[in-house]
């Protein structure tokens, strides 16, 4: 099987935590918009979804599926989207696509977050993928710098503005044992909208795509 078949089979897996008649939390990327796919064969059961970016919201709204900002919704049963590494711990790393903010907004309304991924994004220790920070632009360099007192080598994304009008540094060089700490120090940088870690809210179920099927695993 292909990566790209094995996230399609996580995608339409996660339709099965979909109740009818609720509001979906949709994430971005490749296996996202798998999911998305699969949400739109049941869109006459479900009353809307909640995006993740404007990429989702376009591939959403071009499947008749309606989209409500996130201030009108008080809660959210679910939120599906992929991942760039998980670890055994559930926890994360995110913002290959440069969502991350939008992702981790709606992750935190969210009741549960079913990580959907192929098997290649499974590691022990989480950042071999370079960590995605998104930064106000007028900070870069600040933020940049402090990145290296805590051990990273930041590398700004070329051409790239996140919907929040803001840029994205890659971080390369981590091996992130305490993931949960190294995400409150970054986000407590002035200039850092969000870090890419998914640590101190995790997934709660994670469909992982292999040759040998799709595995679910519960925290
Ligand atoms: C988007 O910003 C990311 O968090 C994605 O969820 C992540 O990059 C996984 O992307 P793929 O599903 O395309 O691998």
């Amino acid at each position: 099987m292909t990566q790209d078949e094995l996230k399609k089979a996580v995608g339409w897996a996660a339709l099965k935590y979909v109740q009818p008649g609720t509001i979906v939390g949709v994430g971005t990327g490749s296996t996202a918009a798998h999911f998305i796919d699969a949400l739109g064969s049941i869109r006459h059961q479900i009353d809307g979804a909640v995006s993740s970016s404007e990429a989702s919201t376009q591939k959403l709204k071009s499947l008749g599926i309606p989209v409500l900002d996130l201030n009108e919704v008080d809660s959210l049963a679910i939120y599906v989207d992929g991942a760039d590494e998980i670890n055994g711990a559930m926890q994360m790393i995110k913002g290959g696509g440069a969502a991350l903010t939008r992702e981790k907004i709606i992750a935190a309304v969210a009741d549960r977050f079913i990580c959907i991924a192929d098997a290649s994004k499974q590691v022990d220790v989480l950042g071999k993928f370079p960590l995605p920070v998104e930064v106000i632009p007028m900070a870069r360099s600040f933020v940049a710098r402090e990145l290296v007192k805590l051990g990273g080598l930041p590398e700004y994304r070329q051409q790239v503005v996140t919907d929040n009008g803001n840029i994205i540094l890659d971080v390369h060089n981590l091996s992130i044992l305490d993931a949960v700490a190294l995400e409150k120090a970054i986000n407590a940088l002035p200039g850092v909208v969000t870090v890419g870690l998914f640590a101190t809210r995790g997934a709660d179920i994670a469909l992982i795509g292999s040759p040998d099927g799709v595995k679910t695993i519960e925290r």
